[in-house]
């Protein structure tokens, strides 16, 4: 029993966890900045990872009002819809999710809930400036620092964006050259190296 509880409690060391997935502001295949449409799969995913890595919330950051709308009734239908009576464990993994406007608006809206400003850590498969190792990270995190991971969607932020973080996380690799992976599996695999037992 105490060996139970100091296992639960070394669970629990580290600050808090928070995701964002942008839609805004990425590249499109000609390196232009836009706004990409958000996909169902990708909350989804997202959602049961952070479920299962005790992520605080998932932000979907989205400028189009319609987009943020879209969103609110994919939430409303698995959440307080049928959806939620259908399926309990999406429900409870898309309790997590929520909408923002911008990555500015949200690190000012966690600093002020928090009282502090999470380490705003970016993430892409490319190496850049300010980078930061897991093993790193992991460290800052374990020493009480809490963590906004950020992501891209269509070809990846732009690096206007990275002016408003702390740090570049560095990137997954595998056996060779290519590691362009599907957001969804580079958030899985970011939370395990971060935060698997
Ligand atoms: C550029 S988007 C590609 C979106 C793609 N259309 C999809 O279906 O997921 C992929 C995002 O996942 C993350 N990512 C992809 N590969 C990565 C890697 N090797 N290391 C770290 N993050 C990576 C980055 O956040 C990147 O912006």
């Amino acid at each position: 029993m105490v060996e139970e509880n100091a296992v639960k409690r070394s669970e629990k060391a580290g600050g808090k966890v928070y995701l964002a997935l942008l839609h805004y502001p990425v590249y499109n295949r000609n390196r232009e900045v836009v706004i990409t449409a958000l996909t169902n799969l990708d909350v989804h995913d997202i959602a049961r990872a952070a479920k299962t890595y005790g992520v605080e919330k998932f932000y979907v950051i989205t400028p189009a009002k319609s987009q943020q709308r879209l969103l609110k009734r994919i939430l409303d239908h698995w959440i307080s819809g049928v959806g939620g009576e259908y399926n309990p464990e999406r429900k409870a993994a898309l309790e997590l999710v929520d909408v923002a406007s911008s990555l500015e608006d949200l690190i000012v809206d966690l600093t002020v809930e928090e009282r502090r400003k999470p380490l705003v850590i970016f993430t892409s498969a490319k190496m850049g400036k300010n980078a930061i190792s897991f093993a790193r990270l992991k460290e800052k995190y374990k020493k009480g620092a809490d963590l906004l991971l950020v992501f891209g969607t269509g070809w990846g932020l732009a690096e206007e964006i990275f002016e408003q973080g702390d740090f570049l996380l560095e990137p997954i690799r595998g056996i060779g050259e290519y590691n362009h992976l599907a957001v969804r599996s580079a958030v899985a695999i970011i939370l395990d190296r971060l935060f698997g037992r």
